[in-house]
């Protein structure tokens, strides 16, 4: 998806302010039935125990959408100010960040609301790595995830058009397929799968160093990511969610689990974890050669 920034205008906002009212109606009654089944910051369900601690909770009124940057499959991704001291804080002492907004109201669907809090969780446990995308925290009323704003977008930008002042170098790929295999990695160390790899859900961020600069990559989207832990079943997922996936970096097996919806595969590490490898190669790929495989 291209990271385009559309003009910041009063109509996206009071759009989005639009939904906010509308959902922390519906939410609250909703949530309050809920209650026993989300633990306020923690997540209990038959197939996975998930902790989202509870600092990362923020209020709406914390930070104010601005321009939107992306519109996805499950939610809008927005350019956001910050409005509090203590989310700036949290923020890394910023006073921007990136707010994933979802699209359908979670509170009537159980399995999108497990995935929401599933993806900070992951988050917030892959937080010390420096390959993947920081948090910043979560709102409820709407389900909104917050994250660092990476101001340089998305690798499947830099592919098709580089970056103003930052030549298309093997330096600056090799620099790239570092970051990412890195942040695979920081997340197979933990039998997490990304399950999702592809050049929009890889974003960069030119780090200035005493040496020079370069160009460090950060996973993101961990939306359909698997947890694989032996203690952990994994998440079962219907079809139509993992078709999320982009089938131009998964592998062959994956698609043939995704298109049978009586494939087992979907929960066997044994396929789910290479297949990251097989998107990683398809990605240093499409850096090669500036298109994607296949294609
Ligand atoms: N933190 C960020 N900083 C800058 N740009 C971002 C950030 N997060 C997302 N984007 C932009 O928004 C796009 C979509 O983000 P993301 O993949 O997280 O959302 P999504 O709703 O899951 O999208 P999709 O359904 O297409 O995968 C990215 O490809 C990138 O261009
Ligand atoms: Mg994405």
């Amino acid at each position: 998806m291209e990271p385009t920034m559309m003009t910041s205008s009063t109509a996206m906002r009071s759009q989005y302010q639009t939904q906010t009212t509308g959902m922390t109606a519906m939410g609250t009654s909703v949530m309050t039935t809920n209650m026993s089944t989300y633990n306020q910051h923690t997540l209990f369900t038959k197939q996975n125990v998930l902790a989202v601690p509870g600092f990362l909770k923020v209020s709406p009124d914390d930070f104010e959408p601005e321009k939107q940057l992306a519109e996805g499959g499950m939610g809008s991704v927005w350019f956001c100010r910050l409005k509090t001291n203590e989310i700036r804080i949290q923020a890394g002492g910023r006073n921007v960040c990136v707010a994933k907004i979802s699209k359908v109201d979670l509170t009537k669907d159980q399995e999108a609301m497990e995935a929401f809090y599933q993806e900070i969780a992951i988050m917030y446990q892959l937080s010390n790595s420096k390959n993947i995308g920081k948090i910043v925290g979560y709102a409820e009323s709407p389900h909104v995830l917050l994250m660092r704003f990476y101001e340089q977008g998305a690798l499947e930008s830099f592919v098709r058009k580089g970056l103003p002042g930052f030549p298309y170098t093997v330096q600056a790929v090799f620099e790239i397929v570092y970051g990412i295999s890195n942040g695979v990695a920081s997340m197979h160390r933990r039998w997490i799968a990304h399950s999702d790899l592809k050049p929009a859900n890889v974003l960069l961020e030119i780090v200035y160093g005493p040496r020079g600069s370069f160009l460090r990559a950060l996973l993101t989207d961990f939306g359909i990511s698997k947890i694989l832990a032996d203690k952990l079943q994994v998440r079962a997922f219907k079809v139509a969610n993992v078709f999320g996936a982009s089938f131009l970096y998964a592998p062959p097996e994956v698609i043939q689990a995704f298109t049978n919806p009586d494939a087992t595969v979907i929960g066997d590490r044994r396929i789910i974890l290479p297949g990251d490898l097989y998107s990683l190669g398809a990605i240093i790929y499409e850096l090669i050669h500036r298109n994607p495989p296949w294609l």
